[in-house]
């Protein structure tokens, strides 16, 4: 059993808002639920192409927000600007291609030590809580804590992905999924050696987070996809029989 926190990624609730650039759904009522049902904070992520979050968005959550704000958001000199303008709690650097459908991997900090240095220095002067996006990588974790990251995200999609083919761990796949979780294990007791916060996400699942979750060092979790479309299902019914009754009337 432990203690870990809970960020909700609730960039999806936007996705649907923003197919229709409507009012709804809306990010700060989202948020608020996440926070009632036992939360520990709301994690956005702001992308070039604006897709989801908006830049409004942030500065909305910033003041609705009463747990903790934590944003992803690319190494740029216009993201930086942003995160020192909308003060979230922490920043949260990942890598960023045009084409992605969804973050690929984590950041390679070591063949960009300067820029990413130079980013955390601007957070930390500000004020901010710097965490960096990594694969569970010996040679990455070394480089963020050079580059003065406070915390490491270890990116869990590959663990995340072999789960998918292991059924239950038994089936074709579990040897890779156990392989991927031994390796994040070794990243995360090597990162709380140097004194990192610990987080990790991507991909996770009711299915698979809790074999991550053994791993003491990691105290923090951003999950979004699996939380959103679970909430879509078992909200179905209601919302359906909500405008049949309003119909009836
Ligand atoms: N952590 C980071 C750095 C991410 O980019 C994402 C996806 O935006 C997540 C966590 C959450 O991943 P998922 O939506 O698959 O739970």
């Amino acid at each position: 059993m432990t203690n870990s926190r809970l960020n909700v990624n609730i960039d999806h609730v936007a996705t649907v808002r923003q197919a229709r650039r409507a009012p709804e759904p809306s990010l700060v009522a989202a948020a608020m639920l996440c926070e009632q049902a036992g939360a520990d904070g709301i994690t956005v992520h702001l992308r070039a192409d604006r897709r989801h979050i908006q830049d409004a968005d942030l500065y909305t959550l910033r003041q609705t927000v009463n747990t903790y704000l934590n944003v992803e958001m690319n190494v740029s000199d216009e993201m930086i600007k942003i995160a020192l303008d909308a003060r979230p709690d922490a920043v949260t650097l990942v890598p960023e291609t045009a084409e992605e459908i969804t973050t690929e991997g984590g950041l390679d900090v070591r063949s960009q030590l300067e820029g990413v240095r130079g980013a955390i220095d601007q957070l930390r002067e500000g004020g901010l809580f710097a965490s960096v996006f990594l694969d569970p990588d010996a040679e990455q974790i070394t480089a963020a804590h050079e580059a003065g990251a406070q915390q490491v995200e270890l990116c869990t999609a590959l663990y995340a992905e072999a789960t998918l083919g292991a059924r239950g761990f038994h089936g074709q796949g579990a040897a890779r999924a156990a392989h991927e979780l031994q390796r994040l294990h070794e990243a995360a007791t090597l990162a709380a050696q140097y004194g990192l916060r610990v987080a990790a996400g991507h991909g996770l699942t009711y299915r698979n987070v809790a074999a991550v979750a053994r791993a003491q060092e990691i105290t923090e979790f951003n999950i979004g996809h699996n939380i959103i479309s679970r909430a879509v299902l078992v909200g179905l019914e209601r919302a359906v029989r909500e405008m049949r009754e309003e119909i009836n009337r």
